[in-house]
Parts: structure tokens; C-alpha cells; sequence
């Protein structure tokens, strides 16, 4: 298979700081690509390595077929968006949108039609000739986008674009530059530490940690088979329960805190030490089908409205129950707590890995 990004071993030391370690990334073409992982995991790096605006240290990186390592930054046929947007504010839009056309020294009718179709693409026409000091957040960060798509690149990096936005905007921008890059048919590489972002928008994600990728695959792949505690608490909001456990040779986990009991259906060895993982919204307070119920107590009730984190005691451990709704229940109030057996996850205590 042809990839139109692939990424060999690739590793990147700043001084004594090993800031990227073999890394191996295989993008197709027309695929979205989100890195996520918290903050100084070396995600800008990277991004910043495929730019070109960053020397690797050792590995390849290719960009449809070609070996990209040496090249500067305008061969590489890619374009950036990044967080500061920084547009030039003496310059309207028009003039913003086209500056690398014209340094290039385009000509004219090419860069006129070039920043015609891309002001259409981003429903920037009719605001050409503004300065950015009279566009919205949202209008600005359109204009910073047009000025990507104006190169008409084989590869989009975006390094956290919307992180200046508030949240409805955000919303609504990622949605647009989803739409854009399907329209585009471009490849995107896109750079955030909000793990919703990266599961709503990519098609691939990659979860990073110190320079280390920890998983990658699916949105759905990464949410239903962590590979690891890391990337299992990482990825879904709230984040998944973790309980100390202590494997029993009847085939039950016998929690740490307390001797409580939970039944299970994967084989662990006795004596094994798991973390028991549990997502919240496998939890609840009625009872389904193949559950196992444990007591706890009611500690805390936090509602967004549409849903409800019950905040619980289970064997006086903090574990975080989302109900979708209202539940009938209040603080203090002794509890019977439902637990989907079959979406439990077990982490070797240990090595972390999924058991
Ligand atoms: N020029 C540099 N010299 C030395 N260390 C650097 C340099 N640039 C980045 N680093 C270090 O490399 C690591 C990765 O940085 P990077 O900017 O890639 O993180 P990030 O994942 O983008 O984080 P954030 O979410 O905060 O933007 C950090 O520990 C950072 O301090
Ligand atoms: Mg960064």
C-alpha cells in the first residue's frame, strides 16, 4: 500500500532530552490524523519534524514516497496552521490569505483565482477586505486556515488551532474543518491535547506519553481495547475508574481496599495484582444484564443537565458513575452499584499493560 506519510523510526533528541523516540506512523491518503497526549509528550515536535521546521535526529520520514529528511520547509509540499495564528494586522484578509503566494512571486491571475476559491471554500468572501482587528475569533481562524489551503499542500498539519476559541466555537470549527478536509481531499495531521477532539474529528488517532507513542488506531479501537492504564484512562470523558484488585484462585478479583469481591470472565492467574478498569458509563445504579452489584456510598452528585456523575465510595475508593438523565439518588445514600461485567478492563499492576 501506498502511504502519502510514513514515519520510520523516527527520533529526535534536543541536547541531552530525548524528546521523540521511535516513532513509527503509516498516514494514508484522505486520512485525518489527530496526536493527542498531555503536555510536553513532544506532539508540536512532531508535527514540527514533518513540517520541516525541525531537524529529526535519527529515522525517515516520507511524504508520498519521497524522503523528506534535509528538505526545507517549501519543499515538503505541506502546510501549517498553528495555535497563535498570528495573521498580519495591517494586511486584510485578501492580502493575509495570499502573502506566500506573492512572495513566491505567483502569477497574478493565478494567485487572484487561488484566493477566490479558498475565501468561497471558508465563506470568507464577502469579508476580503477587512483587517483582522474587525473578524471574529472564528473568522480569524478561518482566514489562518485559508492561508494553508491557498498552497494547495498534499498534507494539512494543524497544531492545536482551536485552543484561542470558547467551547461553542470550538464545536463548531471542528466540524468545518472536517468537512473542509473531505472537500479538499487532503491529508490532515492534526495536533490536540483534548482527547474528545481527536475521537470526533480523526480517523486515526495516536496517543502519545515523554516522547513515546502508547497506542494507535481507531477512535473506537483506542476506547474499547486500551492497549495499557495509560491510554485507557486518557481516552473517554469522564475518565475510566481504576481499583486495586488482587486475583483469587476461585475466580474472583478481591479488591485491595477491602475484601470486597468481583466476579470476572478473563482468565487471571492467583495472586495476579490488576487494576480493575472501569468506564463510567458502564456503571449503573439499576440493575442489567449480566452485571455484578457491589454497595457503595453516594459521596458527591454533579449534573451537567443531559448527565448526571454520581461520585461513589466502593470499598472507600473515589469511583465515578455517568447516568444519562437524572438518577434518584443523593449524597450520603447507601447504594447497590450495577457493573457491566463484560466492559471491564484488566491492567497488570506492574507492567500497566491490558491483562
Ligand atoms: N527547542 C527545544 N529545546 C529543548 N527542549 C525542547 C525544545 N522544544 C521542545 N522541547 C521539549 O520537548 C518536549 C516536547 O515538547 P512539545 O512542544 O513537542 O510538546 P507538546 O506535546 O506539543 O506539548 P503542549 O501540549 O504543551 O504543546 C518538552 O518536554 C519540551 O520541553
Ligand atoms: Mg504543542
Amino acid at each position: 500500500m501506498m502511504f502519502q506519510i510514513e514515519i520510520d523510526n523516527l527520533n529526535k533528541h534536543y541536547g541531552g532530552f530525548h524528546a521523540l523516540r521511535d516513532v513509527n506512523i503509516s498516514i494514508k491518503q484522505g486520512s485525518f490524523v489527530a496526536l493527542v497526549g498531555p503536555s510536553g509528550c513532544g506532539k508540536s515536535t512532531l508535527l514540527r519534524t514533518l513540517a520541516g521546521l525541525e531537524k529529526t535526529s535519527s529515522g525517515d520520514v516520507r511524504i508520498a514516497g519521497q524522503s523528506v529528511i534535509g528538505k526545507p520547509p517549501r519543499e515538503r509540499d505541506v502546510a501549517m496552521v498553528f495555535q497563535s495564528y498570528a495573521l498580519y494586522p495591517h494586511m486584510d484578509v485578501e492580502h493575509n490569505m495570499n502573502y506566500s503566494m506573492r512572495l513566491k512571486r505567483r502569477p497574478k491571475d493565478e494567485i487572484a483565482e487561488r484566493t477566490r476559491t479558498a475565501a468561497e471554500t471558508l465563506g470568507l468572501s464577502r469579508l476580503l477586505d477587512r483587517l483582522p482587528k474587525a473578524l471574529s475569533g472564528g473568522q480569524r481562524q478561518r482566514v489562518a486556515m485559508g492561508r494553508a489551503i491557498v498552497r494547495n499542500p498534499k498534507v494539512f498539519l494543524f497544531d492545536e488551532p482551536l485552543s484561542n476559541l470558547d467551547a461553542a466555537l470550538r464545536v463548531h470549527m471542528r466540524s468545518e474543518i472536517r468537512k473542509l478536509h473531505e472537500r479538499l481531499n487532503a491529508t490532515s495531521v492534526y495536533v490536540t491535547h483534548d482527547q474528545v477532539e481527536a475521537m470526533t474529528m480523526a480517523d486515526h488517532v495516536v496517543v502519545m506519553r515523554a516522547g513515546i507513542i502508547e497506542q494507535q488506531g481507531s477512535p473506537l479501537e483506542l476506547y474499547d481495547r486500551p492497549a495499557n492504564k495509560f491510554v485507557a484512562g486518557f481516552i473517554g470523558s469522564p475518565a475510566m475508574n481504576f481499583l486495586p484488585a488482587t486475583a483469587a484462585d476461585n475466580g474472583a478479583l478481591v479488591l485491595d481496599s477491602d475484601s470486597v469481591r468481583i466476579g470476572f470472565n478473563r482468565d487471571i492467574a492467583a495472586g495476579r495484582q490488576v487494576w480493575i478498569g472501569m468506564r463510567p458509563e458502564h456503571l449503573s445504579l439499576k440493575p442489567g444484564v449480566n452485571d455484578m452489584t457491589i454497595g457503595a456510598t453516594v459521596t458527591g452528585i454533579e449534573s451537567t443537565g443531559s448527565m448526571t456523575f454520581v461520585v461513589l465510595a466502593v470499598a472507600s475508593q473515589p469511583v465515578v458513575l455517568a447516568h444519562a438523565g437524572r438518577p434518584e439518588a443523593c449524597k450520603g445514600d447507601q447504594v447497590r452499584l450495577h457493573i457491566a461485567l463484560d466492559n471491564l478492563h484488566f491492567f497488570d499492576r506492574e507492567t500497566e499493560l491490558a491483562a
